[in-house]
C-alpha cells in the first residue's frame, strides 16, 4: 500500500514537470497508449505528437501497430522515449498510396519526423515488417522506380528525419525495413548513435535496397557506434551531403560505405564534400570504401548520367575489410555504357580523396584486384597510405585509370585491361 502511494506520487510528479537540463526548461510528459488486438495506433501517435509538439517528452513504451502514415512535424524541443516497438503493417495496398512521397529516387516513408531540437532514444524497436515486401518484390519484380513512384507498390522507409534541425537519434533497433532504413532528408545537424540495424530475409528473396542510411541535401550529419546487417549500402552519401562523420561502424553483408551514386541527372549539380569515415569494420561485403559517379551524356535531359558537381575532401581512415569483393573502389562511369563514357567523360569531378590504413582481405571475387580507381575524367589528389589488403590467392593488384596523383599512392598501379 505504501509502495503504491509512493509510485503514484512520483508518477504525478513526472507528469507535472520534468527538467531535462538541456536548455529546454520544463517538459510535460505525454504517454502514448496502445489499442492492442492488432488495431491501428497511427492516429493516436499522430495526435499525441500534435498535442505535445513543444517542450514535451513523448513516451512510446508499448507495442504499437501502425497502419497510418506518421507525420510528426513542427516539433520543437521534444524528447521521444521509444522503449516499446513501432511495427508497420505489411499492408502493401494501403501503404503504397498513403506513404509520404519524397521525390528523390521516388522514395517514400512510413514516418516523417520533422522539427527542431528532437531527441529520440530508449532501446526500442522500429519494425518495418519487410519480409512481405521483399517477397512481393522478388516475385513480381515490381520495384516501382527505385523505392516508390508507383502507388501500387512503393516500399516505404521506416524513419525519415526530414526538414529538421538539431536532432539526435540513439539506442534504437531497426529491423526488417522494406527499403532504406534511415533517410536524412533536407536536414541540418543530425546525429545517430548506437543504432542496431538488421534487414535479413528469411526466404530466398533478397532484402533489396536495404541501405542503413541515405543522406540527401543535408549538412552536418554524424552516424556512429552502430551495427548494420543488410544487403545494400551501409551508409550512402547522396547528392548534397556535406560535413559528414561516420565512425565506429560494424557492417556485415553490405555494399559498403558509399559516396553516390551521383551525376545521374543531366542539368543537376550534385555535391558531396567534407566527409570523414573512420574505424570501420566491413565484412562479407560487395564494396568497402566506394565512390560511384555516372559518366557524361550528350543529352540535356539524360537520366543515365551527364550531371555535374564535385566530390571533394573525403577521408576513409582505419578501414578494416574482411571478405570484401572491392575493398577500395572509385567508378566514374557508374552504370554508364563504356563507349558512351569514353566519349563523354563524367562532368562531376572527384578530388582530395584520402585512404589511410585500409587493411584486411578481399574475397577474391575480382581475382587479385584489391584496389580499383577508375576515373573517366581525371581525378586529382587521390592519396593512399598504410594500404595492406590481401587477396585470398596470389599477389595483390591495384588498378588505376586517370589518377593524376599516382605518386601519392603507396602501391604500384596497373592499367585496367582493355578487353
Ligand atoms: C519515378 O517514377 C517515375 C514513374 O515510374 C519515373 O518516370 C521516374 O523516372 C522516377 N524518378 C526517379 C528519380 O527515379
Ligand atoms: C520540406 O521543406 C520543403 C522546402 O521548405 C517543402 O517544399 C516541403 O514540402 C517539405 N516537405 C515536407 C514533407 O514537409
Ligand atoms: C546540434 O544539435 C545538438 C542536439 O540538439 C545541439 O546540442 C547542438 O548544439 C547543435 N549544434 C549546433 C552547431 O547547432
Ligand atoms: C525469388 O525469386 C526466385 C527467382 O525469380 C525464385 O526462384 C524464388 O523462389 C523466389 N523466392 C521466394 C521466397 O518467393
Ligand atoms: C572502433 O569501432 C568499434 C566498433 O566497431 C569499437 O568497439 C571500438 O572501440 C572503436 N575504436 C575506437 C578507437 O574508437
Ligand atoms: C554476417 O553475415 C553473414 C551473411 O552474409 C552471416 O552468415 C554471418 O553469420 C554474419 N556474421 C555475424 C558475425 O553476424
Ligand atoms: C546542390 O547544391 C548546389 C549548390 O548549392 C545546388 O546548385 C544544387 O542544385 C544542389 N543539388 C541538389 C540535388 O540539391
Ligand atoms: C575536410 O572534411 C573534414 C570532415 O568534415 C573537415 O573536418 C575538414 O575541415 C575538411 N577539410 C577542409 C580543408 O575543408
Ligand atoms: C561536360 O563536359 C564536357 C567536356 O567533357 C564539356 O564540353 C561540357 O560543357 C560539360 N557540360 C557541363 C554542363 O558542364
Ligand atoms: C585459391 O586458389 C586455390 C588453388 O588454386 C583454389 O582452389 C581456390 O578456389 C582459390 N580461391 C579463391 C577465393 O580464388
Ligand atoms: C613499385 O615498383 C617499383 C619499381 O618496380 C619498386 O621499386 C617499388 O618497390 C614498388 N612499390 C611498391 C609499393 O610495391
Amino acid at each position: 500500500m505504501l509502495a503504491k502511494t509512493f509510485a503514484l506520487v512520483s508518477l504525478a510528479a513526472l507528469c507535472l514537470a520534468h527538467n531535462t537540463g538541456n536548455g529546454g526548461g520544463f517538459k510535460k510528459t505525454c504517454e502514448v497508449s496502445a489499442k492492442g488486438a492488432g488495431q491501428d495506433d497511427g492516429p493516436t501517435i499522430n495526435s499525441v505528437f500534435k498535442k505535445c509538439s513543444r517542450n514535451s517528452k513523448i513516451v512510446l513504451d508499448k507495442y504499437y501497430v501502425v497502419d497510418t502514415l506518421l507525420k510528426t512535424e513542427g516539433l520543437d524541443n521534444v524528447e521521444i522515449e521509444l522503449s516499446g516497438t513501432v511495427q508497420y503493417t505489411p499492408d502493401i495496398a494501403k501503404w503504397s498510396p498513403q506513404s509520404l512521397y519524397l521525390v528523390y529516387q521516388n522514395a517514400t516513408t512510413f514516418w516523417f519526423l520533422s522539427g527542431n531540437n528532437i531527441h529520440m532514444y530508449g532501446g526500442g524497436t522500429i519494425d518495418g515488417n519487410g519480409q512481405v515486401w521483399w517477397d512481393t518484390l522478388n516475385n513480381t519484380h515490381n520495384s516501382g522506380t527505385a523505392g516508390g513512384s508507383s502507388t501500387t507498390f512503393a516500399r516505404p522507409i521506416p524513419l525519415t528525419v526530414g526538414n529538421a534541425t538539431n536532432v539526435v537519434i540513439e539506442n534504437i533497433h531497426e529491423i526488417s525495413s522494406p527499403f532504406w532504413n534511415n533517410f536524412v532528408y533536407q536536414s541540418k545537424n543530425v546525429t545517430y548513435k548506437n543504432i542496431n540495424i538488421r534487414a535479413v530475409s528469411y526466404s530466398s528473396s533478397p532484402t533489396a535496397n536495404s541501405d542503413g542510411w541515405d543522406i540527401y541535401r543535408s549538412d552536418h550529419v554524424t552516424v556512429r557506434d552502430s551495427v548494420v546487417e543488410n544487403d545494400d549500402d551501409c551508409v550512402s552519401f547522396k547528392p548534397n551531403s556535406t560535413n559528414i562523420i561516420v565512425a565506429n561502424m560494424w557492417c556485415n553483408g553490405s555494399h559498403g560505405i558509399s559516396v553516390g551514386s551521383l551525376g545521374q541527372y543531366a542539368g543537376e549539380t550534385d555535391i558531396v564534400e567534407d566527409v570523414y569515415v573512420s574505424n570501420i569494420t566491413m565484412m562479407n561485403a560487395q564494396n568497402g570504401a566506394r565512390i560511384k559517379v555516372f559518366g557524361g551524356n550528350p543529352s540535356p535531359t539524360s537520366t543515365v548520367g551527364g550531371g555535374s558537381g564535385h566530390v571533394r575532401n573525403i577521408t576513409f581512415k582505419d578501414f578494416y575489410v574482411k571478405n570484401v569483393d572491392n575493398p577500395v573502389l572509385i567508378d566514374q562511369c557508374y552504370s554508364t555504357d563504356a563507349t558512351v563514357c569514353a566519349q563523354y567523360p563524367s562532368n562531376l569531378s572527384i578530388s582530395d580523396v584520402h585512404y589511410i590504413n585500409v587493411h584486411g582481405t578481399s574475397s577474391g571475387a575480382e581475382g587479385s584486384v584489391v584496389v580499383d580507381l577508375e576515373c573517366s575524367d581525371q581525378c586529382q589528389d587521390i592519396t593512399a597510405k598504410g594500404t595492406k589488403i590481401s587477396p585470398p590467392n596470389g599477389t595483390a593488384t591495384y588498378i588505376c585509370k586517370n589518377i593524376a596523383s599516382t605518386s601519392q599512392l603507396d602501391f604500384n598501379c596497373t592499367a585496367p585491361s582493355t578487353a
